[in-house]
């Protein structure tokens, strides 16, 4: 056996190192998409950009929900390619293998074993009253199935099975996330033990969750809305999305209140152009000569210019299926480490110990 050096056995260094340890453990942070098509720019701004400014100063996981995506019976073929196309656009936004776990859901079966133990302590009039629910309910009426029901106890399973102190997610997945920690603080009260930590969205200045609008004049950027931009989109594209985007007949009062699809279109320029572009098109506005065929026409290049580098590098990601594998069987290996952990402990807790 190898001979232990004798500052190890000293009770300063041995203290010195816990405090050490402690100091220097990062938080978690957790965060997933499901492959559900193209990554658009709500996904970008509302989660995807922050992954990329997390992972230097917390310890990360990113994943890609291919189970939660089965609630609406995706083509098998669509879906490995989905699958593909998020992993290739995570890389290409600059989420960093080395620095943060990136892996595929299904990868990581000790995540469903946490859902099927988590669901003993959901209750079903909590999770009818979800409005994700009641949202899917009615979008879906012929396939109103149990995995929609349970659809935050496996999100909640996600997050608590690497003990995730933060999750960075847009502001429509705030009930999700508040279903998650009832789930995890249920657990713990439950069995008399603080087994997880309350997980807590993330934004960075202390800013509120965003939501980023589509083009249509009304509600959030959506993949199913049908009016989103998506990330890999070609330039032109682009601009006749952006081109049709909907407007009104202008201002008539000088200094008037922007209706809500003027706001949006606002709020995007907000994102992707320079101060200085929005300064001179918010002046246009207020003293009633604003045109908004110009405003979509600086729009569409600015986000043009802010999403042609990322494309670039999907398609070459794309290419390379080797690397891809490779990344999504390094981080499934992370992953179930830290998972299996996790769930060890869940089992000792809920009574699975073995006393024979
Ligand atoms: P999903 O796939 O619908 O969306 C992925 C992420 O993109 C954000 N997002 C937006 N943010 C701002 N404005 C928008 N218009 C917009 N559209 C989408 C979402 O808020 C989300 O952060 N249930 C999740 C996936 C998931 C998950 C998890 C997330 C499964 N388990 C555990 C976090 C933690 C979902 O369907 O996201």
């Amino acid at each position: 056996m190898a001979k232990v050096p004798n500052f190890i056995l000293n009770p300063y260094f041995c203290i010195r190192n816990a405090i050490v340890n402690m100091t220097i453990k990062k938080p978690t942070v957790l965060s997933g998409i499901r492959p559900t098509g193209y990554l658009h720019l709500g996904n970008y701004f509302g989660a995807v950009r922050n992954f990329v400014r997390m992972q230097d100063d917390f310890n990360c996981y990113f994943f890609i929900a291919d189970i939660h995506s089965l609630t609406t019976h995706p083509i098998p073929t669509d879906l490995e390619s989905s699958v593909k196309q998020v992993l290739a656009e995570y890389l290409a936004c600059g989420i960093d293998p080395e620095k943060a776990t990136i892996y595929i859901q299904s990868d990581v079966p000790e995540v469903t074993e946490l859902y099927t133990i988590l669901n003993m302590n959901a209750y079903l009039g909590e999770l009818e009253r979800t409005a994700s629910f009641k949202d899917k309910a009615r979008k879906q009426p012929d396939n109103v199935n149990a995995g929609l029901l349970t659809y935050p106890v496996l999100m909640a399973a996600d997050i608590i099975i690497h003990k995730a102190n933060f999750v960075p997610v847009g502001k429509d997945q705030e009930q999700n996330l508040e279903m998650a920690r009832k789930f995890a603080r249920r657990f713990n009260r439950m069995y008399h033990k603080k087994v997880f930590p309350t997980p807590k969205p993330f934004t960075f200045d202390g800013k509120d969750m965003i939501k980023i609008p589509g083009l249509d004049g009304s509600g959030k950027m959506g993949k199913s809305e049908g009016n989103a931009i998506n990330l890999y989109e070609e330039p032109a594209a682009i601009r006749k999305k952006v081109m049709k985007a909907v407007t009104d007949g202008g201002p008539t009062v000088m200094n008037q209140e922007k209706p809500v699809a003027i706001q949006n279109l606002f709020f995007l320029m907000e994102i992707v152009s320079e101060p200085s572009t929005i300064e001179h098109f918010n002046s246009l506005y207020n003293n009633c000569q604003i045109r908004y065929g110009d405003l979509k026409k600086q729009l569409a290049e600015d986000i043009i210019s802010y999403t042609s580098p990322i494309r670039e590098r999907i398609i070459e990601i794309l290419k390379d299926n080797n690397y891809l594998a490779k990344v999504a069987r390094l981080g499934a290996e992370k992953a179930r480490e830290s998972a299996s952990k996790t769930l060890n402990e869940v089992k000792e807790v809920v009574g699975f110990r073995r006393l024979f």
